[in-house]
């Protein structure tokens, strides 16, 4: 409640507004992509946290890491505007927030083969099963990280569920990906991390890169049919 009254408060506040206007893109009819270098003025290697929370994690490592581009995604509303207003009074020229429904980032918004790495950290706090519904680690989710990430890219993610662990490694995997690190950075540092790692709970995390799969020419699958003699 504390941090809903904080977001009323700080939007409030002009020049709270003002800090978030300055790290907030466009995302609303009549923009329909969002063009990495256009929102940066600067061509980087760009990391996207998606559901960033309040932004703990990303404007720490934004911070850190000058040289590279930081886009942090949270659903619309009081979360995003707090998101928004944090990320602006970091004042880094690195930083930018997509108040914005993340689903439609991957699939439809960001270029194809346009982010270096995602971090997807305890996206699903649902534990009902009649709120599987919201669960945003979907088939068509991870089909959309496959699509926005560059070659040798990496999909980083956690949580305190290990049966949700093991769902989203399997999903990555069954869409082509592999497990190639075994921790993730924000798996200690991220605020939800940190809250459960405090309460004594387990994190589940890990950083999966695509697979290089063979793409069949018409030539190879002719002779694999035995229509053309090796
Ligand atoms: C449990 S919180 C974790 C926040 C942060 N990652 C952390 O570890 O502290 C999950 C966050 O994911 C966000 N989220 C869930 N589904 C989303 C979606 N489809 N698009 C954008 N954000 C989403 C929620 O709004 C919420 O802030």
């Amino acid at each position: 409640m504390a941090r809903v009254r904080n977001a009323t408060r700080f939007w409030k506040d002009p020049a709270a507004a003002e800090a978030a206007r300055r790290v907030i893109v466009p995302n609303e009819a009549p923009v329909f992509t969002i063009e990495p270098r256009q929102i940066f003025g600067r061509a980087a290697p760009l990391e996207v946290e998606i559901g960033a929370g309040r932004g703990d994690f990303i404007i720490g490592r934004a911070a850190a890491n000058p040289d590279r581009n930081f886009l942090a995604v949270e659903r619309p509303g009081t979360i995003g505007r707090l998101l928004a207003v944090r990320c602006g009074r970091a004042g880094l020229e690195n930083l930018r927030v997509a108040a914005m429904d993340a689903r439609t980032l991957v699939s439809l918004m960001l270029p194809e083969g346009s982010v270096d790495t995602f971090h997807v950290y305890f996206p699903d706090p649902w534990p009902k099963s009649r709120q599987v519904k919201h669960r945003l680690f979907t088939p068509s989710f991870v089909r959309g990280l496959m699509r926005t990430l560059k070659p040798g890219g990496v999909v980083y993610v956690a949580t305190d569920v290990a049966q949700w662990a093991a769902e989203m490694f399997e999903r990555l995997e069954a869409a082509g990906f592999r497990q190639t690190a075994g921790q993730a950075p924000g798996a200690t540092l991220t605020g939800f991390a940190r809250k459960y790692l405090a309460q004594g709970k387990s994190v589940f995390s890990g950083g999966f890169e695509p697979v290089a799969r063979e793409v069949p020419t018409v030539l190879t699958a002719l002779r694999r049919s035995g229509i053309l003699k090796p």
